[in-house]
């Protein structure tokens, strides 16, 4: 079938009738994306505020990203680690050195990543702790979110995530989120073996922990020899204002999982960094990808990390972040709950009025030109890509103030 006569409304029924139904998008179909901007299939242009969940950091198809896709892409792109590849390597070390560890694990999405990181955690306990065999456990947050598998959703505390796909998986213990004292209690656990936590909870709707609790939760880990195990995957490469949202704390994670933005959205790769003592206990053939560490997810990602630090995206996300906040706090709408978040990773929380909610905002910053999506039905996440300029972002903020006023 031809496309070119297709409506928004034709390319909405397509996906609904051939596509399973796991997703709920807002009713738009996009076609381009270039900078901070989207168009969709009409040619009309929004301002992303969701930016692909923190993928696309450095902006839509950022030209030199694009560039070193490209020229691979003609090169080699898949050799299977059954063989070494002459970029494997250079990406290994340009990463290792970049976030300053010994060795990294290259796999493809960020739920791979948290469950390389998990099956890394349980073997340095039973190799490295001397925990029992079987009986190792990680301390996890409520409220969390690391993605979809099966293992994942078992540590899940959202019933969106985790009912009706049991059995789950043994091993992990729930502990309420920015808790230290809960934490310390489950941490006297001798066959504890990790702490996996995300430094802010992005999908939970940009919960931003107290000042202190990383580094707090971060020493405890050390004081009971257990691995502090920080999910970046959102928060990582610059959205919140620092490299990494650890580093708000000075915090240097034994394990950390990066996924997203180290592509800039162009391509998936994820992976795990950690220094030797603990990535040495993988030994070859106990864990792997197909695709992970392909020589296109490597150039690309070499390209990707290197725009953050050229265009010192991690400054430009801690100082529009803070007008950001400024100036939604300003807006004078009773819908407005509350405004949380770092860098640019923000949320609103929405209070619904005469049966308007966060998705009817969401609609309506639609048709102003501006999209963002709404998470647990009241939270909308604002989250734009980092190479947002200030004018852009004032421009941006006099979308949502018209949409809120919409609602007087
Ligand atoms: C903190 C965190 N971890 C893991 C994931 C899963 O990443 P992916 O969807 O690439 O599997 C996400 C996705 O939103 C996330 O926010």
């Amino acid at each position: 079938m031809s496309d070119i006569k297709l409506t928004q409304q034709d390319y909405i029924e397509r996906e609904n009738k051939y596509g399973a139904h796991n997703y709920h998008p807002l009713p738009v179909v996009l076609s381009r994306g270039q900078g901070v901007y989207v168009w969709d299939v009409n040619g009309k242009k929004y301002y992303d505020f969701l930016s692909a969940y923190s993928a696309v950091n450095q902006g839509h198809c950022h030209p030199k990203i694009i560039e070193a896709l490209t020229q691979q892409a003609s090169k080699l792109t898949l050799t299977s680690r059954a063989f070494y590849n002459d970029v494997l390597g250079e990406f290994e070390e340009y990463i290792t050195r970049y976030f300053g560890y010994d060795k990294v694990l290259p796999m493809n999405t960020g739920a791979e990543a948290d469950e390389t990181a998990l099956k890394l955690c349980r073997k340095w306990g039973y190799t490295k702790k001397g925990i029992a065999d079987n009986q190792a456990k990680i301390i996890v947050c409520e409220g969390n979110f690391h993605g979809r598998t099966i293992t994942i959703i078992s540590m899940s505390t959202d019933p969106d995530s985790y009912k009706g796909f049991g059995p789950y998986t043994p091993g992990f213990q729930v502990v309420p989120y920015n808790d230290i004292t809960a934490l310390e209690e489950a941490l006297c656990d001798p066959n504890v073996a990790g702490f996996l936590v995300e430094p802010i909870q992005g999908e939970a709707g940009v919960y931003v922990p107290d000042e202190g609790y990383l580094k707090k939760a971060y020493d405890l880990c050390k004081a009971n020899n257990v691995l502090f195990i920080a999910d970046e995957v959102q928060t990582g490469i610059a959205r919140t204002g620092k490299m990494l949202a650890c580093d708000h704390e000075g915090v240097r994670p034994d394990i950390l999982i990066l996924g997203k933005a180290v592509s800039g959205g162009v391509f998936p790769v994820s992976g795990v960094l950690a220094d030797d003592d603990i990535m040495l206990c993988i030994k070859p053939g106990e864990h792997g990808s197909t695709f992970g560490g392909n020589p296109l997810a490597c150039k690309v990602a070499i390209a990707a990390l290197q725009v953050i630090k050229d265009e010192k995206l991690e400054e430009n996300a801690a100082r529009l972040g803070e007008i950001f906040r400024e100036e939604l706090r300003k807006i004078p709408s009773d819908m407005i709950e509350l405004v949380r978040g770092k860098g640019l990773l923000n949320a609103v929380v929405i209070k619904p009025k005469n049966g308007k909610t966060a998705w009817d905002v969401c609609m309506c910053m639609k048709e102003n030109g501006l999209l963002a999506k709404p998470t647990h039905g009241h939270i909308i996440r604002f989250a734009p890509p980092l190479i947002i300029t200030e004018k852009q972002l004032h421009e941006a903020l006099s979308i949502i103030k018209k949409s809120f006023a919409e609602f007087d």
